[in-house]
């Protein structure tokens, strides 16, 4: 593992320059270890401290945490609030013309929305979903382009209460059908298409597929935005064009007012198990989280153009595009394309374009870009930029350093932050204008999250050791639970062996070095990032036995130079083991199917064939084998228990 060994050997150190420190927001160490002790003396005082200065409460709340039942923590549960409204309407009177949204379509196109605007269209969609009789507690699936259309859909049910869970657009009807089943959804706001690097993909025709697979009885309505124009099947009454609906509606709209703890939204992710678990945020919470991390993690300010890369199919996009930016008062950029179309140099061109001075990116997206010109930022001017952001996976050293100096001209600090669907908001990552960086670390904690790493048993491990992630307060942006599975939300984040079912297990391994800076090593579950997205391999094995020609799969992770991680599939087909002519055909025929089964992004990149898996005596697959062939790497380990040990040399030759 290259990644892993150049971070332990890393050494370097980036303080910020004397003018970053003198304009943060928190400025310089001593600041950042004030607000630390402030939350260490009283971590509920602490954050109610923040949950008044940043949230427009309809109610205030009395009550700060209650831990009456836990894991089921409630933050600020007898407030009242709107997100919508502290999103949009706490503007309206100090800064309507200013631009919320500057959008770039994937052709170019450039359209800006102020807040005065963005508020009306809220509202309008608002109301366009009262009509629909959508109401407060109901859930609308969002399956939506990266277009400002979006952010107005999910603020509109926020608006009303409505709890919405978007889908990511890449994800294949069967997975789009599992969860607007899961969710009983009312409604499905959709595309027609959505185009991405020249390239148009349907949306709505793929809604229909999904709907058309039975047990989606609650869908009543699917509001449909033109994107393209292309011609889509259209079954009124249940589908219903965005341009009219919201032609004859208003554009005032009563926010809601809902319950701190009242479900903002759900959004799935995977885990160890073959069912993606729909993860369960709050109102008030949640939105604290992303506000104090805007200014904290981002240092925002009022002139700043900020940029967070991602998709809202993602947390990322949840909590860095539609709530916090807004929430905060920002102009961010939202763009629908992808960084390497037309050119490569497309993200650098928009930043000089826009003057975006906040840059918030992926991994992945820097290794591939680096691969494909390392020296093309250069040909920009990038001086608008004055701090860069990394989110999704490990960095590892190499892409920071280039990051740091080729984008950020060794002047922006980079801040690595660490977090999780899970957590709504950063955990670990470095306060910019107080905390020197290493790269490939994601630094401290912010002040009021207690994260640490501990053993099986939860015992804190020594400095240097590695060990289990684990957050030992409750924090307000916190997971609330799984949606309608609370026995799996217990069991999956608190589970009983550790510290007796205290503490929040992120289900990553970590280490601190000597001054306690944590060091991300990866996930200590079933669970895959390829290219920043998570992905249980249980999931694709399931899509892959699901296949008429399979008759058993297995799936591990093998480290890869651009996506972090790529699929390796290891198969077992139901006939005779296939002649070479047949491979190259059943191979494609797989990866296909795994496209249409979950979605492109969990395509296998390599499938062996074998005549059977590597398994113990009593029927266990070894995993830790299949991840060592996978690798093409000697086996070492024992295989003593091993009941076929032939099958490993059919494996090792099988591609
Ligand atoms: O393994 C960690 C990795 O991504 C996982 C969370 O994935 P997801 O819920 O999809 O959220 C991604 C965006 C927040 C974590 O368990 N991860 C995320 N950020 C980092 C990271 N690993 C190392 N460094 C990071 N900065």
């Amino acid at each position: 593992m290259a990644t892993i060994e150049s971070v332990l050997n890393e050494s370097r150190i980036f303080p910020p320059s004397p003018e970053f420190v003198q304009l943060a927001n928190v400025s310089g160490p001593k600041d950042y270890q004030k607000l630390c002790n402030e939350a260490e003396t009283d971590f509920q005082a602490f954050w109610a401290q923040q949950a008044r200065k940043h949230i427009l409460w309809h109610k205030p709340f009395t009550q700060i945490l209650d831990d009456s039942d836990p894991p089921f923590y409630k933050w600020f549960s007898d407030g009242e609030i709107n997100v919508s409204y502290n999103c949009l309407d706490r503007h309206l009177s100090t800064q309507p013309d200013k631009t919320a949204i500057i959008f770039e379509s994937d052709d170019g196109e450039v359209i800006r929305a102020t807040y005065r605007e963005l508020h009306q269209q809220v509202c309008k969609l608002a109301n366009a979903l009262k009509t629909h009789n959508i109401s407060k507690g109901d859930r609308v699936v969002i399956y939506m382009p990266m277009r400002i259309e979006a952010v107005v859909a999910m603020q509109a049910c926020a608006r009303i209460g409505v709890i919405h869970s978007v889908v990511f657009g890449g994800f294949s009807s069967k997975s789009l059908h599992e969860r607007i089943v899961d969710a009983g959804a009312k409604a499905v706001i959709t595309a027609d298409e959505q185009v991405r690097g020249g390239k148009h993909h349907a949306l709505k025709a793929t809604v229909d597929e999904a709907l058309n697979m039975g047990n989606t009885e609650s869908v009543k309505t699917v509001i449909v935005y033109r994107r393209s124009g292309c011609e889509v099947p259209f079954d009124p009454p249940r589908d219903v064009w965005w341009h009219e609906i919201m032609q004859h509606t208003g554009t005032d709209c009563e926010p809601v007012w809902v319950n701190a703890e009242h479900p903002l939204f759900t959004l799935y992710t995977s885990g160890s198990t073959g069912k993606p678990k729909g993860v369960q945020h709050s109102s008030a919470g949640y939105l604290l989280g992303t506000m104090v991390s805007m200014e904290w993690v981002f240092d925002y300010k009022p002139s700043d153009i900020f940029w967070c890369t991602a998709d809202v199919g993602w947390i990322t996009g949840h909590s860095y595009v539609t709530y916090g930016p807004l929430a905060i008062g920002a102009t961010q950029i939202i763009f629908e394309g992808i960084p390497t179309y037309p050119h490569p140099g497309r993200f650098w061109e928009m930043i000089d374009r826009h003057q975006v001075t906040t840059f918030y990116t992926a991994p992945t997206a820097i290794r591939s870009l680096i691969k494909l010109g390392g020296d093309l930022p250069e040909q920009y001017q990038l001086t608008s930029l004055r701090l860069l952001g990394s989110v999704g996976e490990p960095i590892n050293p190499e892409a920071w350093m280039w990051f740091y100096e080729k984008v950020g001209r060794s002047r922006c600090p980079i801040v690595d932050t660490w977090w999780q669907t899970e957590t709504g908001s950063h955990m670990i990552a470095p306060l910019p204008g107080a905390l020197p960086l290493k790269p490939g670390s994601c630094t401290l904690p912010l002040p009021g999250i207690f994260a640490a790493i501990v053993d099986e048993s939860g015992h804190e491990v020594e400095l240097g050791k590695g060990g289990f992630l684990v957050i030992k307060k409750p924090f307000p942006s916190q997971i609330r639970t799984l949606w309608k599975d609370p026995d799996r939300f217990k069991k999956a984040y608190f589970p009983q062996e550790v510290a007796g079912g205290q503490y929040y297990l992120a289900g990553d391994s970590a280490h601190r070095d000597s001054e306690g800076y944590f060091w991300i090593m990866g996930r200590v579950d079933d669970v895959l990032n390829v290219s920043g997205h998570r992905l249980g391999t249980m999931e694709i094995e399931s899509a892959l036995v699901a296949n008429p020609l399979v008759a058993e799969a297995a799936v591990v992770g093998k480290p890869h130079e651009v996506k972090g991680e790529a699929i390796i599939a290891f198969v077992v087909l139901k006939g005779d083991f296939p002649q070479e002519k047949d491979k190259v055909r059943i191979v494609t025929e797989l990866r296909e199917w795994v496209a249409r089964e979950i979605g492109p992004i969990a395509k296998p990149e390599e499938i062996r064939f074998g005549e059977n898996l590597p398994k113990t005596r009593s029927g266990k697959i070894m995993r830790r084998l299949l991840r060592t062939l996978a690798k093409d790497e000697e086996i070492t380990q024992d295989v003593s228990t091993l009941e076929n040990p032939a099958i490993l040399e059919q494996l090792r030759q099988a591609h």
